[in-house]
């Protein structure tokens, strides 16, 4: 069978991603709890709880999408702020049912804008998170330079991305499940062409754990950990602002 890297990587035009989002959005969450069979909104959880916030913690969610990972966020913290970001309408149109249907209005402010360009002000946050978002943006180091920057020093970092199980049967086996099977259910459930397909297209293409580990500290993050998460499908990447300056040009972009 085909390792994920194999894979041609996919157009990853924000426009094309924007559009692709809204159009899949009012099935986004069902598809979710149905493919990784309930399990998602435990690692958003565990993402929650890794950040280890203090009181009254200030978050900044990227890539939001319909709000899962914000809402998990005041679920663990009710006295957090989060303000949670998105480039896709459609998927904000979701999150912001979902927010006033939660009563967490008071808590999560719901925002477009695009991850490379994010409007707020620097070193004012204390943890910041991206669930499942950052394979989607065209210039991860743009997103990851952004946080660095509106994020305090000390401030703490969780991205939840997918990887690639470790153990060989499991591997494979989830391999199959996902180029084939996910595909198929997600086209049936969404009436999208191309969006599940693109899912394992932008994971197989993704590095893997140790380099984006590596990249998410070049940008100026210490103590950072890859966590694998149910046998490795799913890599929770934790780290810290770091209280030194980060030398201009040592970003590798
Ligand atoms: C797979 S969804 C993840 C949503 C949510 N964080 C979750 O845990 O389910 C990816 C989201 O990233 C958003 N996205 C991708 N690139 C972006 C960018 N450059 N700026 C803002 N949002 C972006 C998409 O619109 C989409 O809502």
């Amino acid at each position: 069978m085909k390792a994920f890297r194999s894979m041609p990587a996919p157009d990853k035009t924000p426009s094309r991603i924007a559009g692709m989002f809204d159009a899949i959005a009012p099935r986004y969450d069902l598809l979710n709890r149905v493919l990784s069979a309930g399990l998602d909104q435990t690692w958003r959880q565990r993402a929650v709880r890794e950040l280890g916030l203090g009181a009254r913690p200030r978050v900044v969610d990227l890539c939001t999408g319909t709000a899962d990972l914000a809402i998990a966020a005041v679920r663990v913290h009710p006295d957090a702020s989060v303000v949670a970001l998105d480039f896709s309408g459609a998927m904000l149109r979701v999150a912001r049912a979902k927010v006033s249907a939660g009563d967490h209005g008071a808590r999560i402010r719901l925002v477009r804008a695009d991850a490379t360009r994010i409007p707020l002000a620097e070193s004012v946050y204390d943890a910041a998170t991206i669930g499942f978002g950052i394979r989607n943006v065209a210039e991860p180091n743009l997103a990851l330079a952004e946080l660095q920057r509106v994020l305090k020093p000390g401030g703490r970092l969780a991205i939840l991305e997918f990887g690639q199980p470790r153990i060989p049967g499991i591997r494979t086996l989830y391999s199959w499940y996902f180029r084939y099977l996910l595909p198929a259910i997600g086209k049936l459930v969404s009436h999208h062409e191309s969006a599940y397909s693109y899912l394992p297209a932008s994971v197989g293409t993704f590095p893997p754990p140790a380099e984006f580990a590596r990249t998410i500290e070049i940008h100026g993050f210490v103590n950072v950990r890859a966590v694998p998460l149910t046998f490795g499908i799913v890599y929770l990447y934790i780290g810290s602002k770091g209280f030194q300056k980060v030398p201009e040009g040592s970003r590798g972009f």
